[in-house]
């Protein structure tokens, strides 16, 4: 575990490979695929890095965001559940889709991606 100051009440990761340990434990990572009903969306947090799932330490919540409509969001236990989950979105090209994360200990974590 890390005590690294949280700096900003919203961390937005533009850039994932670029990102230091402690940021890609924390940034949800988004991965795509179209298909014929949508945009197929799995986020996960801790690609690379592993985050704790421990009841002193873990991920509560994911979100994800199109536009600024919050619609969906993943509610998780700190015990046996894994910060993964997906979801299929009905919309545009070029909708830009944020998901955000929170951690107990070091708050908002956030990545986007445009569809
Ligand atoms: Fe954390």
């Amino acid at each position: 575990m890390s005590d690294a100051p949280i700096l900003e009440p919203l961390n937005l990761v533009a850039d994932f490979d670029a990102a230091g340990d402690f940021e890609k434990k924390h940034t949800p990572f988004i991965v795509v695929e179209q298909a014929d009903d949508g945009y197929h969306l799995s986020v996960t947090v801790g690609h690379e890095v592993a985050h704790p799932n421990q009841p002193d330490h873990w991920i509560g919540w994911i979100e994800l965001l199109v536009g600024d409509a919050a619609v969906a969001r993943f509610d998780l236990a700190p015990m046996v559940t894994a910060p993964v989950v997906s979801v299929v979105l009905d919309v545009e090209a070029g909708t830009v889709v944020r998901a955000i994360e929170h951690c107990n200990l070091h708050g908002l974590w956030a990545s986007e991606v445009t569809l």
